[in-house]
């Protein structure tokens, strides 16, 4: 099949959604609406894309980047003054238009190219992808004659009592040939109940000019919903949350609970992972096979490698390599990288740190800055001391190494290989390989002082 051109149309403002935010950048699972429609359309193969843009222009353009270019709409009076915003953009351009709107984010690639393929096939000049709802309310009715043929479509303002009645409804979503478009676009008029250029009054010129017009219903009607309220964008969250939970189960991962675990698109899971309730899987998290994550977890671009264990905690953007057990109640934050067989206990918050193979973290520690070597102990309570107000310092402990309880490590600073860090020590100077280094004050002990006190 070859390309075609996607026009999306998202000048307005979305006044039932009450915000500041343009509507078509309201995300859903994690991204913008108007970028799930431009993804479904690149992925049908469209080969240039154009936005027509209004409100908050400044924030799409930004947010549509390189992806497509922009053509901004000033006054929005209606669909079809938005179509004919584009033509300068468009001069170039011979063939197909494939016009969609911004706020459609739950659209499937298969449902466009089914579109296009049916354009081609009945060789028609516009193919309307229409859905059949069990409420037609609000939405323009496709309209045919006795023999099935389309013969326009009406919207819901404008219908009269036997019209609104229809429950075949107009998608928004279309195939035109260009200079049909454009011929037809040059003839229509505001003369309707909303003072609009209705892009919808083409079908019924075109028919009338005995041009070909096709129509296609949408395999299921959920898949073309319009988001114009915050109710519809939750109901948008929940279909695209509950299709993607079914890719990983499908791929053999276990999820426990469908109602309470978030999965961003771009995320993969490997087989026989059990994902716990409350579980949030965000941006390009990558996880490996046989894993347990959740409860209560959060991961945020962060690689996990197979058999993991991450329980009641939240990384973001971080390595954690294979067999590594973390939590409950654990911080990984930005630029941290675990190494295999690594374990991160109660309460342990670690930050742009390399922590080597094997290496333990059992409870309430700061490991800020640092480079660990494998096989290190780290008591209970130890904390990398990286910043002096200033700058940041780096924290070196060397393979083997034993940190006691309570330690403060005062950057930057280094415990070679095999060294021991007695428990409640202040270190501020390099402890050698093998050595103990020792720096808290000796105790005494005061006989019969209790006596004496009484
Ligand atoms: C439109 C259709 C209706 C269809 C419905 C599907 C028309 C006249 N009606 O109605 O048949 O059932 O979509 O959801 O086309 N837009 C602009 N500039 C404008 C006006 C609209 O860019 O001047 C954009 C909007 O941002 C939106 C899209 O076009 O993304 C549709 O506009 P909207 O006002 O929501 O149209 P509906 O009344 O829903
Ligand atoms: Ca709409």
């Amino acid at each position: 099949m070859s390309g075609f051109t996607a026009l999306i149309l998202a000048a307005g403002k979305g006044t039932r959604m009450k915000s500041d935010l343009p509507k078509v950048l309201h995300r859903v699972s994690g991204k913008p609406m108007l970028l799930r429609v431009l993804d479904a359309a690149a992925q049908a193969g469209a080969t240039a894309q154009i936005a027509v843009i209004g409100f908050g222009a400044e924030q799409v353009q930004a947010a549509v980047g390189q992806r497509a270019q922009t053509v901004i709409q000033t006054e929005q009076l209606g669909t079809g003054h938005a179509v004919m915003q584009a033509e300068p953009l468009l001069a170039g351009c011979t063939g197909t238009i494939m016009v969609l709107c911004g706020d459609t984010p739950l659209l499937r690639t298969a449902t466009l190219q089914k579109l296009l393929q049916t354009h081609r096939q009945m060789q028609a000049q516009a193919t309307v992808l229409t859905a059949v709802m069990p409420d037609p309310a609000g939405y323009g009715r496709v309209i045919r004659d006795k023999s099935g043929k389309v013969t326009k479509i009406v919207e819901q303002k404008d219908a009269s009592a036997a019209e609104a009645l229809v429950n075949e409804i107009n998608t928004g979503i279309y195939c035109f040939e260009k200079d049909s478009l454009f011929t037809a676009l040059s003839q229509i008029t505001a003369d309707n109940a909303q003072g609009e250029y209705y892009l919808t009054d083409v079908i019924g010129i075109l028919v009338n000019q005995g041009r070909t017009v096709a129509a296609i219903a949408a395999a299921e009607h959920q898949e073309t919903l319009g988001i114009n309220s915050r109710a519809q964008l939750a109901q948008a969250e929940g279909i695209i949350r509950a299709r993607k939970l079914a890719e990983l189960m499908d791929d053999g991962v276990t999820v426990m609970d469908p109602a309470s675990t978030f999965v961003d698109d771009a995320v993969t899971v490997g087989a026989d992972t059990i994902l716990y309730p409350f579980t949030w899987l965000e941006g390009e998290t990558v996880i490996g096979s046989d894993c347990r994550i959740g409860p209560n977890t959060r991961l945020r671009n962060t690689t996990v490698g197979d058999q993991t264990v991450i329980q009641f905690s939240y990384t973001h953007e971080c390595d954690i390599g294979q067999s590594v057990n973390i939590g409950p109640f654990v911080h990984i934050r930005p630029d941290s990288v675990l190494a295999d067989g690594v374990k991160v206990g109660n309460f342990v918050e670690v930050k742009n740190s390399i922590i080597g193979p094997d290496t333990k973290l059992p409870h309430l520690s700061y490991i800020g800055d640092s480079d660990l070597g494998a096989g290190i102990n780290i008591g209970c309570g130890t904390v990398t001391v990286n910043y002096d107000g200033k700058q940041k310092h780096r924290t070196v402990i060397e393979d083997y190494a034993f940190i006691g309880c309570n330690a403060n490590l005062v950057a930057p600073v280094q415990v070679g290989s095999g060294a021991y860090v007695a428990a409640g020590s202040t270190i501020t100077k390099d402890v050698p390989s093998q050595a103990l280094g020792v720096a808290r004050a000796r105790q005494t002990n005061i006989p019969e002082w209790v006596k004496r006190k009484r």
